[in-house]
């Protein structure tokens, strides 16, 4: 009986993944039971319009969004929208078992001594990794606070307004992410204990690790290495701007060391010999080399935060994974084969209305986006 009242009471909005990228506008529409696909956009983000997770010039991404909305011919304006990884920190807190009120009050006092702005120039948000119901009273209660200052959000959400669109949920990124994977997450495993599994993001600002026991966080972790990186070294090393050292990279770039078969491979074009895969990976292997440290140095933290654990499986998504041979390179580097996230897999598809190698091709960059879009069709918490 309350079920039926709270249908009556709350309207189902659905809403619009929006992902407002460093690189990349996406916007995708899902119909909901069973999840469908109805249409999406992609759109290269203005160059300079967003830096540091910040929105320089919202009136340019303002119109750029309202013209994919256009293109897309969707009537809906609610969306659920991300808020990028540089501009938010997430904090996993342990507090006593107390009421839900109590909880709001004592959480508000301990995120004070985690964030490092005044706490009036913040939103805050928490929620209990695991009911409160479920755990036993005289226990600590594991509380993930995630805060971003409240100019970023405002600017965020005005540049919304402006695109004539209306943010119901801003959501981070990783975990709208992993939304996507959610039916491997919540399956056991082989021995019928829930999977302990790692979710890297690599963007074109940021990248983030997450880890998690079947949809349960354990920890997570915003990293300081992300496609653009790449870029930039590419960019230095060969002397190029960097919307060319941009193309070079999709073109020739590689994060493997060049076999002697890759050479023969090459024929007596220019480009080819001066961006061979030899100078090539010289070019980038610095960054490789703190990417992948990185990326040891947080499983090590998040070993000693959580024990020795076993991990059962590890993805990967985002755009940046998409430079050949990275995926390999970052699963060596945590010890474990990271398997390419397939954001569509769990939509219905007509292909007679989308291409489906499109889709594919651009998977990893619409991972997040399409975990975003899943949230707005899902019941809104
Ligand atoms: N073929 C490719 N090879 C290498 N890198 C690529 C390739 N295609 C895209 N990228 C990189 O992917 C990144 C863009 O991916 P994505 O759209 O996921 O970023 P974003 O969401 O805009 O960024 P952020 O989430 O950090 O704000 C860029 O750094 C781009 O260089
Ligand atoms: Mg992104």
């Amino acid at each position: 009986m309350r079920n039926l009242l709270n249908q009556w009471l709350q309207p189902h909005i659905e809403a619009l993944g929006l992902e407002v990228g460093a690189a990349n506008l996406k916007l995708v529409e899902i119909g909901a039971s069973p999840p469908t696909l109805r249409g999406y956009a992609i759109r290269p983000t203005p160059h300079g319009a967003i830096h540091g997770g910040n929105i320089n010039d919202p009136s340019l991404i303002a119109a750029e969004l309202r013209e994919m909305v256009a293109e897309m011919q969707t009537r809906k304006k609610y969306v659920v929208a991300s808020v990028s990884n540089l501009a938010v920190i997430t904090r996993i807190i342990q507090v006593p078992k107390m009421g839900e009120k109590e909880l709001e009050e004592a959480i508000y006092w301990e995120a004070e001594r985690y964030i490092p702005f005044p706490i009036d120039e913040v939103v805050l948000d928490y929620e209990p990794l695991d009911p409160l119901t479920e755990v036993p009273d005289d226990a600590q209660v594991d509380v993930i606070i995630a805060a971003a200052r409240l100019e970023t959000i405002t600017q965020l959400v005005e540049t919304l307004k402006e695109a004539r669109l209306e943010p119901v949920v801003l959501d981070i990124k990783p975990f709208a992410g992993m939304r996507t994977v959610e039916n491997y997450l919540s399956g056991g495993s082989n021995d019928g204990s829930e999977p302990v599994t790692v979710f890297l993001e690599v963007g074109a600002e940021s990248s983030s690790l997450v880890l998690s026991r079947g949809t349960r966080l354990l920890m997570n972790r915003n990293l300081n290495i992300s496609g653009n990186d790449f870029t930039e070294a590419i960019s230095k090393s060969f002397g190029l701007d960097f919307d060319s050292a941009e193309e070079i990279k999709r073109d020739y770039g590689l994060a493997t060391i060049p076999t002697e078969d890759e050479e023969s491979l090459l024929d007596f074009d220019a480009d080819r010999e001066r961006f061979n895969p030899a100078r090539m990976y010289d070019a980038i292997r610095p960054v490789l080399v703190d990417f992948t440290t990185e990326l040891r140095r947080s499983l090590e933290f998040f070993r000693v935060q959580v024990g020795d654990i076993h991990i059962d499986k590890g993805f990967i998504a985002g755009g940046g994974s998409k430079l050949r041979g990275l995926p390999g390179i970052l699963g060596e580097a945590l010890g474990l084969q990271l398997e390419s996230v397939d954001p569509w897999a769990g939509l219905l598809i007509n292909e007679s209305q989308f291409d489906v190698s499109d889709l594919h091709n651009m998977a990893p960059e619409f991972t997040v986006p399409v975990g975003l879009g899943l949230r707005g069709v899902n019941p809104l918490d």
